[in-house]
């Protein structure tokens, strides 16, 4: 361009030089100036080539810049356009400015409808027209607003969102609104809640299991203590019967039937210990305080574990359920302690007051650590927890290398559910 305009101008001034001065013609002149005109000529040639070049710089860096911001704006319409999340740009006034497909297909508008339109007339949720609105929130200074959200589409569809807001600038960082996130979370929140009942089921199915165990046991208790006992009531005494029916001369079938009967006196001994560690009969008798008792005196006996209860009032009258789960509860941490705690000494603190009952057994071992109460397989603990939830309470495990800690709390409920539930039988 500059060199076209360049020879154009060289031509132009070669016929104005003939025509004011009429000395050489126009080819000489075009072809063969003198010097002076040449220099002159030259000046202004390069005058021009160099404007010409300048031009084309100018222009040539404008249309790239152009072309860049095209595509730019073609790439952040396609991503804002082809988003999984749904996405709205709103101004300061409420009105939708730009939304994308997927918002389109979340509100149940067309795109070209919702523009214009107010946010809070398309898909709105509790907090519009609210302080928290998260337009409100940006204008009042916040810089990226997250919240989870019910939207309601105008047909009434409702769809649960976690909702992202962060504030839409213009080029001279001025706030013009918002541009607005929708993650629509329906299918995270059903399967949550399929979650939920699934565990409540597990959970219902895991207590029944303990309810038909605990009859099982019960049941086994009674064949044992009415079948067993009887019979061997029976065989001592026709032992006895037989004994004295000897003659005298048959002295080791007279020493027989003293070994037979001490063997019986055994099996019987043994008969009531199943008995009572199948159901503790003092528990039905005598109470909470004094089944635990009995049970961290056999402990003792059985391990040298030296035991030291606490228990406040004395004497606790207790629905039988209640009575019979924290009992079991007590059983699975000593059998815990034999097992894995190495310990010398257990304390047993027991208290109930008008609102809660509440055990903590704590052992000198070493100490449980925090997988091992975690650990899926620790059904022992699993099924303390159980118990514990069952009945509206809670468990918690704890362990140092000062030992392990084992504390229920159940809540003495006004209502007498805990009496419903005695289904817990041991
Ligand atoms: N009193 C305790 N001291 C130290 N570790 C314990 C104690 N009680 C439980 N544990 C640890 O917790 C784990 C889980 O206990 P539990 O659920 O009763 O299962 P199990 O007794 O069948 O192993 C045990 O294997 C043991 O490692
Ligand atoms: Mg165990």
């Amino acid at each position: 361009m500059g060199i076209a305009l360049g020879a154009v101008f060289w031509m132009l001034e070669a016929a104005v030089h003939v025509f004011v001065f009429h000395d050489v013609g126009f080819f000489v002149q075009v072809f063969s100036p003198k010097p002076h005109e040449v220099w002159m000529r030259l000046t202004i040639v390069a005058m021009f080539i160099g404007f010409g070049i300048y031009s084309q710089w100018i222009v040539t860096a404008r249309w790239r810049a152009q072309r860049a911001a095209i595509r730019a704006n073609t790439e952040l319409t396609q991503i804002f356009d082809t988003a999984a999340d749904a996405m709205r740009v709103v101004d300061r006034d409420y009105n939708m400015l730009r939304v994308n497909e997927t918002f389109s297909a979340l509100s149940g508008i067309a795109k070209e409808d919702a523009v214009g339109k107010k946010c809070h007339e398309v898909f709105w949720g509790p907090l519009c027209h609210t302080k928290d609105c998260p337009l409100n929130r940006i204008l009042g200074n916040a810089d990226c607003v997250e919240c989870d959200s019910e939207k309601v589409r105008k047909d009434g569809v409702k769809t649960p969102c976690i909702v992202t807001a962060t504030p839409f600038r213009g080029p001279d960082g001025e706030l013009i609104g918002i541009v607005e996130d929708f993650k629509d979370i329906s299918e995270r929140k059903k399967s949550e809640q399929e979650l939920m009942q699934s565990h409540e089921r597990l959970r219902d199915l895991a207590s029944h299991l303990q309810v038909v165990r605990e009859e099982e046991r019960a049941l086994i208790a009674r064949e044992i203590h009415d079948e067993l006992g009887q019979a061997l009531t029976a065989l001592k005494m026709d032992i006895h019967w037989l004994r004295h029916r000897l003659p005298g001369e048959k002295q080791s079938l007279i020493d027989k039937t003293h070994v037979m009967s001490k063997l019986i006196d055994r099996t019987v001994q043994s008969v009531r210990r199943i008995y009572s560690e199948l159901r503790p009969g003092l528990l039905d008798d005598f109470g909470l305080s004094a089944a635990i008792e009995w049970e961290a005196g056999e402990f003792s006996k059985r391990t040298d574990i030296e035991c030291e209860i606490l228990s406040d009032p004395k004497d606790m009258i207790l629905p039988q359920g209640l009575s019979t789960a924290i009992f079991l509860i007590f059983q699975e941490t000593l059998t815990n302690i034999t097992r894995h705690a190495n310990a010398t000494q257990v304390r047993i603190i027991l208290t109930k007051n008008a609102d809660r009952l509440e055990m903590r057994v704590s052992d000198n071992g070493k100490g449980i650590k925090d997988q091992e109460i975690l650990e899926p397989k620790s059904f022992g603990i699993i099924g303390m927890r159980e118990r514990v939830h069952y009945l509206g309470g809670s468990l918690s495990i704890s362990g140092n290398s000062n030992g392990t800690t084992v504390e229920v709390i159940i809540p003495m409920d006004p209502k007498g559910d805990v009496d419903d539930k005695d289904t817990h039988r041991g």
